[in-house]
């Protein structure tokens, strides 16, 4: 009796599950590991025109309320993903490229191929990377952000989305929205990427966590739900001609729940992913029914976006 099926970009869906960008999307084994999941959905590793190795290790770790990582952008070159997705089943999943160039001029090369292919993947621009030395989040600059949206707009005629960082601030939401809003073919706003630039320290061995950038990265898992709540709602709220993804402290039904009701159209599942592997997807579709079935919700439209104010 519970539906979990949804409309993204209007295309249907058997339910509104999909990985986070980064876990389990780096190799093609992975990526098919994804494909025979229960998820609905799946997005590939953020891609840059070139390989690369990323940051030395350590460069991931595990917290008690999450997760540390900067990775920094490891990934086999867009080809690499543009070539998965020609041979991709497109009937079996929704599959979503990411790409984060280091530079505009890289964004634009990439787009120009992946806009030629002829069994394309919805494309998305990741303008949140908090963990490559020296290049700061297209995101918090929100000239740059612009001047990169108008850029793909130009060159990709395909509706495409953002993923972006978190804001903290009602006035970035104010401006971050107004910039996107200014693009109709941006047709929906990933959010949020990891809390960028924390820093883990162990009080035994009195050190950072990770290698790269002195212990510094970017953090997920339950850490940050509520800041990944706050911006699913705020772009929601602001942006009603885009559908948002939500990303960011899904561990159980319950977090899946809160994302839809804050007006996510699709939720993404990383830290856990890492941790747990792909049967969390059957895991939290599990949850979420039955959370659905006790509240007497027989779909997602009945709940999704209706978030109660005091
Ligand atoms: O937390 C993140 N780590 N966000 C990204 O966008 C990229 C990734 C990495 O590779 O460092």
């Amino acid at each position: 009796m519970t539906d979990l099926t949804c409309l993204f970009l209007g295309q249907p869906l058997a339910n509104p599950l999909m990985n986070a960008s980064g876990v389990c999307c780096r190799t093609t084994t992975e990526l098919d590991t994804l494909a025979s999941s229960a998820a609905a959905a799946m997005v590939t590793k953020s891609c840059t025109l070139e390989p690369r190795t990323g940051n030395p290790e350590p460069r991931y770790s595990s917290l008690p309320l999450g997760s540390i990582n900067s990775m920094g952008l490891p990934n086999e070159g867009y080809q690499y993903y543009l070539d998965y997705a020609e041979r991709f089943d497109h009937e079996r999943k929704l599959l979503f490229l990411s790409i984060s160039g280091l530079t505009l001029d890289d964004n634009v090369e990439m787009i120009a191929a992946i806009r030629e292919a002829v069994n394309p993947a919805l494309l998305e621009v990741n303008l949140s990377c908090p963990n490559v030395p020296g290049k700061p989040q297209t995101g918090y600059d929100f000239e740059a952000m612009d001047e990169l949206l108008d850029e793909v707009n130009d060159a990709y005629k395909r509706p495409f989305g953002v993923k972006l960082p978190p804001y903290f601030d009602i006035s970035h939401f104010d401006a971050a929205a107004e910039v996107l809003n200014r693009y109709p073919r941006l047709a929906f706003v990933t959010c949020i990427n990891s809390v960028g630039n924390g820093l883990v320290i162990d009080p035994d061995t009195e050190s950072v966590v990770i290698k790269p950038k002195d212990g510094f990265g970017g953090l997920g898992g339950a850490y940050v739900l509520p800041t990944a709540l706050a911006n699913v709602n705020a772009f929601y709220r602001r942006c009603p001609d885009k559908q948002i993804i939500g990303c960011g402290g899904v561990q159980s039904g319950t977090e899946a729940f809160l994302h839809l009701l804050a007006g996510a159209s699709l939720v993404q599942i990383g830290t856990a992913l890492y941790e747990e592997g792909p049967a969390v997807f059957d895991r939290v579709l599990g949850e979420l029914t039955a959370i659905m079935a006790s509240k007497g919700y027989t779909s997602i439209d009945a709940f999704r976006g209706k978030l109660k104010t005091l």
